[in-house]
């Protein structure tokens, strides 16, 4: 097989403040095939970049992010914690790029603007708490933009991504030629991996269940499936998922994933 693709997981989140357009955009200069994101709704219905229910951890806000409206999340400062989100000089302040919360918008108007091929990996947060809000929205979003119908000579490739098999479902339903993505923390026992659910193609175990289920990945693949990991950041993560196999890596550090093959 050859190499796998490099997706940047929240950006180059480890260098940068995750899902800010600061690490999508150092992620597309470090030569990534793909970004991939988070998505949750705010209290208005816009799609922001945001993993955690919570606002607590990646921003000077407090509270959830479901009951804040754009506005509000707007006026929050996204970057700061980080401390890759000071310029090492220490002298100047951190742009808005490092700062402001990135709406999935920002995030397709700036793919779309790269002028480069992109795949960009989109998970849906928490389908069981928004009803399929979220997969509704994102589906029109996409189709807004001309995405939701895949092109294979299109520049930008979106894939949907989710832990849900549910969700999965909503975005089959929706929009039957978007590619879907199950993701893996452990096997379900309801999981056949001849058939993953609602025609996906694509299975994203955690490196950890890689780790523990070494034939996973081979018994995936022997079965018509392409296999993306996340999130791949050590070396020795790297060298599992290179010996074992797959298509696809997600990590927080892709410049060391690109190094590692070559790129
Ligand atoms: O890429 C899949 C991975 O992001 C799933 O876990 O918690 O980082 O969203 P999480
Ligand atoms: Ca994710």
């Amino acid at each position: 097989m050859g190499d796998p693709l490099v997706f940047a997981h929240r950006g180059s989140s480890a260098d940068l403040p995750e899902h800010t357009l600061a690490a999508y955009l150092r992620a597309l200069d470090e030569g990534v095939d793909g970004l991939e994101c988070d998505v949750r709704l705010t209290r208005d219905g816009h799609l922001v970049c945001v993993h955690d229910r919570r606002l607590d951890r990646t921003s000077n806000g407090t509270g959830l992010v479901s009951v804040r409206t754009l506005a509000e999340l707007e006026a929050l400062d996204f970057g700061s914690w980080h401390p890759g989100c000071v310029p090492p000089d220490g002298d100047e302040l951190p742009d808005e790029s490092h700062t402001r919360l990135l709406t999935l918008e920002r995030l397709l108007d700036a793919v779309l603007a790269a002028g480069r091929p992109v795949r960009l990996l989109i998970e849906t947060k928490h389908p069981s708490r928004y009803g399929g809000h979220v997969e509704r929205r994102l589906v029109a979003l996409l189709r807004r933009y001309g995405l939701a119908e895949p092109d294979p000579d299109a520049l930008v490739q979106v894939t949907v991504m989710s832990f849900s098999p549910l969700a999965v479902r909503r975005v089959r339903d929706l929009a039957p030629g978007l590619p879907t993505v199950l993701l893996l923390e452990v096997l379900p026992r309801w999981l056949r991996l001849g058939r993953l659910p609602f025609g996906t193609r694509i299975a994203g175990p955690g490196v950890e269940l890689v780790r523990a289920r070494p034939r996973l990945v081979p018994a995936l693949r022997a079965a018509g499936h392409q296999v993306y990991v996340w999130t791949v950041n050590e070396p020795a993560e790297l060298d599992l998922v290179l010996d074992v196999g797959v298509d696809g890596i997600i990590t927080d550090r892709p410049a060391h994933a690109l190094a590692r093959l070559g790129r």
